[in-house]
C-alpha cells in the first residue's frame, strides 16, 4: 500500500523520473531536467516548513520507490489538486488511492469546504481517478475539463467510511515520518519531522 509522505531534496532524481515525456503530455508544461528536479525537490521540501502552508507537495511511496507525486494548492480561492504518476506505475489504482488519501486530509484535518481538480479531455484515465474519487464534473475550462467535490458531510459524494480510512492512512503515513512508528525508509529531514507534527497531532 502506498503511502504519502512529505519530500526531501534527495527525491530529485525520483522527480525527474515522474516528469517524464510521457506523464506530463498532457498537462501543459515540459518534461523536468536535472536542474528543475533539483529546484522542485528542494522547493516542496521548503513548503513542508512553511506557515502557513500554501501547498501540500507529497509523494507517493511504496516501500521506498516514489511513484509520483500530489499536491493540494491552498493558496486560490478554492484549494486545487493535481497528481502525476510515473509511467510503469500506471494502471494499479495508485493515483485513486492518493486522491482518496489527500481529500481526507482536505476535508479532515484542513476542514476546506471544496476542492477542485481538472484533467486534459484527452486524459479520460485522470478523469476516471476524479470521478472514483467521488469528484463531480463541472464543465470546461481553458480547454480542460473541471470537477469539483465538497466534504462528504455537505455534498454525500464521497462515503463517511472512505474519508476516513483515508485520514487513518494519512495519520500513519505522517506518524511514520516522524519516527513515532514504521520503517525508517519514510524518515524526512527533521524540518520536514518538525513540520509534520501538525497533521499527526491536531486531528489525531
Ligand atoms: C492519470 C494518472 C494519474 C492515472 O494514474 P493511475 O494510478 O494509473 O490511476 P488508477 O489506476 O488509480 O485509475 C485509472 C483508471 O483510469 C482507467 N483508464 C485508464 N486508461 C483509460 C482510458 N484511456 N480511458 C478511460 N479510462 C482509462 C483505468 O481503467 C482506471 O479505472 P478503473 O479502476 O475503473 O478500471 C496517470 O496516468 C498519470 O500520472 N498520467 C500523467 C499525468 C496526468 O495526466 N495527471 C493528471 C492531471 S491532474
Amino acid at each position: 500500500m502506498i503511502a504519502l509522505r512529505e519530500l526531501t531534496p534527495d527525491d530529485a532524481a525520483a522527480l525527474q523520473r515522474i516528469y517524464s515525456p510521457e506523464s506530463t503530455r498532457f498537462l501543459g508544461r515540459r518534461p523536468m531536467d536535472a536542474a528543475e528536479a533539483r529546484k522542485a525537490a528542494r522547493d516542496a521540501a521548503a513548503s513542508a516548513i512553511q506557515s502557513p502552508r500554501s501547498v501540500y507537495v507529497l509523494g507517493l511511496d511504496l516501500d521506498g520507490d516514489l511513484l509520483g507525486i500530489i499536491k493540494l494548492h491552498l493558496d486560490r480561492p478554492v484549494a486545487t489538486l493535481s497528481y502525476i504518476l510515473r509511467v510503469d506505475a500506471w494502471g494499479k489504482g495508485h493515483a485513486t488511492e492518493a486522491v482518496r488519501r489527500i481529500l481526507a486530509l482536505g476535508f479532515g484535518h484542513l476542514g476546506l469546504p471544496e476542492i477542485h481538480a481538472k484533467h486534459h479531455p484527452d486524459n479520460p484515465a485522470s478523469g476516471r481517478v476524479l470521478l472514483k474519487a467521488g469528484f463531480a464534473p463541472t464543465g470546461e475550462h481553458a480547454g480542460f475539463t473541471t470537477y469539483a467535490i465538497r466534504p462528504p458531510q455537505a455534498a454525500g459524494s464521497m462515503p463517511r467510511a472512505v474519508l476516513m480510512l483515508g485520514l487513518i492512512d494519512i495519520h500513519a503515513a505522517f506518524n511514520r515520518i516522524i519516527g513515532r512508528a514504521g520503517p525508517a525508509h519514510t524518515a524526512g529531514p527533521a524540518a520536514v519531522r518538525s513540520r509534520a507534527r501538525g497533521p499527526t497531532t491536531r486531528s489525531g
